[in-house]
């Protein structure tokens, strides 16, 4: 198979860099990091775990988790719990950190609330969306407003000149594309015939729907209830005027997640269904042009040293006989977990592959975020 745009890199000679040779050098070269993958194998904990890293290194890190679960506030020390405006996460406990680590959590709303503020002409209409019914519902309802809010958060963090890098948890999805591709749904539902039609009546002035579009609507308000339609005309004629400002905003924001110095890193568990999911995930990215950084494989089975069992020692002594084939048991499941990467490896490859043992607990307090920093980031 050819690569058109490798090959003409490779005509013009312009020279690429040599892939990443671990996951640090991955966030070294990333002004945005982006850690999916499906639900609950570490995203939001890796996320953290990156940031916190970078920081020590002397970089202006914010985090941005979707995560709603305390339990990540808890461990970075914050008592208030996280809010929608990044805070600052004291490191200087023991040994001065250089940079700085920053927190948020994702608030979809508030995030779509405030793009209303910018685009909008004037007070009234910012209040004829912001009452409106019909969008209220979609500010915290439809499906993909969260991923596409992640995405705006991310571009405004990135212009946002206390931070150097943005990393950040996407939403629980089994689909790369929800993520990816939520500023490019918007930019067409913008483009979308019926969109069109429902803006018509505001922009010729009139205060009843134009002729055209009545019969649709009509039909509709019979699917979806008349109040439903109502309302959603309603919002999109107040909507009216904001388009082009939304549209461009959802091309930056298209451009900043394919830009160079945005990395995808996916974060994957040792299990065969969801080291599918993860091929299928870096497929997905892959056919959109956007390659996978790195891949993070959490809570794999601890390795158990070296020692062996020693040849008779344990005649006549069932507690060290049965400890020892309890060893033998995990590290057997170890073994199993290694093999199962080989798809994700494969297709990864040359980009590095890190694998994080499980912890005896829950990731609870910053040292052990620290301590799952060790792995992610072993010394070299
Ligand atoms: N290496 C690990 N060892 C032990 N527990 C872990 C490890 N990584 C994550 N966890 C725990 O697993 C749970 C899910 O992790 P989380 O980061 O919230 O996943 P996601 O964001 O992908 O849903 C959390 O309770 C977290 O504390
Ligand atoms: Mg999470």
């Amino acid at each position: 198979m050819t690569d058109p745009e490798l090959d003409a890199e490779l005509d013009s000679g312009v020279e690429t860099a040599p892939p990443a040779a671990s996951l640090r050098e991955v966030v070294e070269r990333s002004d945005v990091l982006v850690c999916c993958g499906s639900g609950g194998v570490g995203k939001t904990t890796s996320a953290a775990v990156i940031a916190m890293d970078a920081a020590r290194c002397g970089r202006r890190v914010v985090v941005v988790t979707i995560d709603p679960a305390r339990r990540l506030s808890d461990a970075l020390g914050l008592e208030s719990g996280l809010s929608a405006e990044p805070q600052r996460i004291d490191l200087d406990q023991d040994v001065h950190v250089e940079g700085e680590m920053w927190a948020m959590m994702l608030d979809t709303a508030a995030t779509f609330d405030g793009l209303v503020r910018t685009y909008a002409d004037d007070e009234e209409q910012i209040e004829r969306i912001l009452t409106n019914g019909f969008y209220r519902n979609m500010a915290s309802a439809m499906s993909g407003t969260q991923e596409y809010m992640a995405a705006e958060t991310l571009h405004a963090l990135h212009h946002d000149d206390r931070f150097d890098l943005v990393v950040v948890d996407t939403p629980p999805s089994r689909n790369a594309l929800d993520f990816l591709d939520a500023p490019g749904v918007l930019s067409r539902f913008l483009d979308h015939r019926i969109f069109k039609l429902a803006m018509l009546p505001t922009r010729s002035g009139l205060k009843v729907l134009g002729s055209a579009a009545q019969p649709i609507f009509k039909a509709i308000g019979k699917v979806v209830g008349s109040d439903v339609l109502a309302d959603s005309l309603a919002f999109f004629q107040a909507f009216s005027g904001m388009e082009t400002g939304f549209r461009e905003r959802a091309d930056d924001v298209v451009a900043l997640l394919r830009a160079d110095r945005t990395s995808f890193v996916v974060v994957a568990s040792p299990r065969r269904d969801t080291i599918t999911e993860a091929v299928w995930f870096a497929r997905q990215l892959a056919d959109q042009g956007v390659g996978v950084a790195a891949a993070i494989v959490n809570r794999v089975q601890p390795e158990f040293g070296e020692i062996e069992e020693p040849a008779r020692a344990t005649d006549g002594d069932d507690v060290l006989s049965s400890l020892w084939a309890n060893v033998a048991e995990l590290r057997a499941v170890r073994t199993a977990e290694l093999a199962a990467l080989a798809p994700l490896v494969e297709l990864t490859e040359p980009a590095p592959v890190q694998v994080v043992p499980l912890l005896g607990d829950d990731v609870h307090d910053l040292d052990t975020l620290e301590q799952l920093g060790h792995h992610l980031f072993p010394a070299t």
